[in-house]
């Protein structure tokens, strides 16, 4: 062996050099003024040495990949702001660094201070999301772990005295052994992140450090992402209300802003939106009359239809609301919405006279939300037409006054009873 063909000094010398380089546990002193009977001692020692240094590297390496998970968790957990998102793919990035069949993320209900299932993978985790809650206490593994806010390892979950049988009745599932964390944000505790199930064995108590590791990431991404739900929440309502305010001018257009919402949502269910397009189609669709704030009174609330010259400068809304709303360095995205809600493909569309593909989706679909629900609301002039007749017009005039693929899921959403249910929501 090549350990064997050493020189007794270079072997002294070697030992030496790896023991003071490792910082390992300490060995047995020798004395290396070697006599031939010592030459084996020195050799088993430096094969202990070396040992052990496999073991620190195999150790390194598993923390190294540790971390590079970390970051790449992080990295995950940082790539969006949709809460969905996030709680899914924080799952995902749980089953894969711990290794495990599953993983579950509950959540504090604030309000009946109970967990529920706010992530859990396949079938059984969906079944569990909707019939199942627990308490914060003693009757569950989870309950324990958020009631007394410490890491639980579990190896044999059928004895665990807290273990809830009912939980993996309920997603068809055997839970064999799990590791548990609070997740904690600010000091209070928000949830309950678990690893299900080691593929390779039991989960051990560095499993147990490295998913608290995971918590505190996921803390701060749920936190995150409710902050901003909340700021973008505000953000709409508040733009709800400036239209409801502009409307409550017309007395007879009540609720129109509404339904146009619910009709645009409707219809953009069944168009190819971007994401980007579909989050902006709500915002852009409460807005979309915006301008209306600099048309003269007279001609806003006249009770009658408008001539000519009033029509002339009803039409001017649009260019309007895309300059107030062009002011706005949040509402950027949104503005096209407003600005060309009255063009048409065929080019008679009004204020610019843009045609076909010029015309934005979102626009596109906002046109026909907004005219169907004019065709159906009852006017002091006149009396608003049947749902199918208004549906009729608005498929007679399919890819000259309106979008043809828009008209398309417009048929969709009308046939299928989507239009319907969402204005009764
Ligand atoms: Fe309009």
């Amino acid at each position: 062996m090549k350990a064997r063909t050493l020189s007794r000094k270079n072997a002294a010398a070697a030992a030496a050099a790896i023991k003071k380089s490792s910082g390992l546990s300490e060995t047995p002193s020798h004395d290396w003024n070697l006599n031939p009977s010592n030459l084996e001692d020195a050799i088993e020692t430096i094969r202990t040495l070396e040992r052990e240094i496999a073991r620190t590297i195999a150790i390194t390496q598993k923390q190294v990949e540790q971390l590079e998970g970390l970051a790449n968790f992080s990295a995950i957990l940082n790539s969006t702001l949709d809460t969905d998102t996030i709680r899914f793919k924080s799952m995902e990035a749980v089953c894969n660094l711990l290794n495990c069949e599953t993983g579950s993320l509950l959540l504090v209900d604030p309000s009946t201070k109970e967990l529920y299932w706010e992530t859990a993978l396949g079938e059984g985790g969906e079944r569990l999301k909707h019939s199942m809650r627990l308490a914060i206490d003693d009757t569950s593994i989870a309950g324990h772990v958020a009631a007394t806010c410490k890491t639980l390892v579990v190896n044999d979950v059928k004895l665990n005295p807290y273990h809830l049988k009912k939980a993996d009745s309920t997603a068809g599932f055997e839970t064999k052994n799990m590791v548990c964390s609070p997740v904690v944000s600010k000091g209070e505790l928000i949830g309950v992140l678990q690893a299900i199930n080691r593929i390779d064995g039991n989960f051990t108590n560095e499993d147990a450090a490295f998913l608290e590791a995971l918590s505190f990431q996921v803390a701060i991404a749920v936190e995150n992402a409710n902050l901003y739900s909340r700021l973008k929440n505000t953000f709409i309502q508040t733009a709800a209300a400036m239209a409801e305010a502009i409307e409550a001018k017309d007395r007879y257009t009540g609720g129109h802003t509404k339904r146009v919402v619910q009709y645009s949502l409707a219809i953009g269910q069944y168009v190819k939106l971007s994401p980007i397009e579909r989050e902006h189609l709500k915002l852009a669709a409460i807005l979309h009359d915006i301008g209306k704030i600099g048309i003269d009174d007279k001609i806003l609330k006249k009770q009658y239809a408008l001539n000519d010259e009033e029509y002339d400068v009803m039409k001017k809304h649009p260019a309007i609301g895309y300059e107030i709303l062009s002011q706005v360095s949040g509402l950027k995205e949104i503005v096209d919405g407003a600005r060309y809600h009255h063009e048409r493909p065929d080019g008679k569309g009004y204020p610019y006279g843009l045609k076909g593909s010029e015309i934005p989706k979102v626009a596109s679909i906002i046109s026909v939300a907004d005219t169907y629900d004019a065709m159906v609301s009852t006017r002091p002039y006149r009396k608003g037409l049947d749902p199918k007749v208004a549906f009729e017009e608005i498929v007679k005039y399919r890819g000259t006054q309106f979008d043809a693929e828009v008209v398309d899921a417009f048929r969709t959403a009308f046939e299928s009873g989507t239009l319907k249910k969402k204005i009764q929501e």
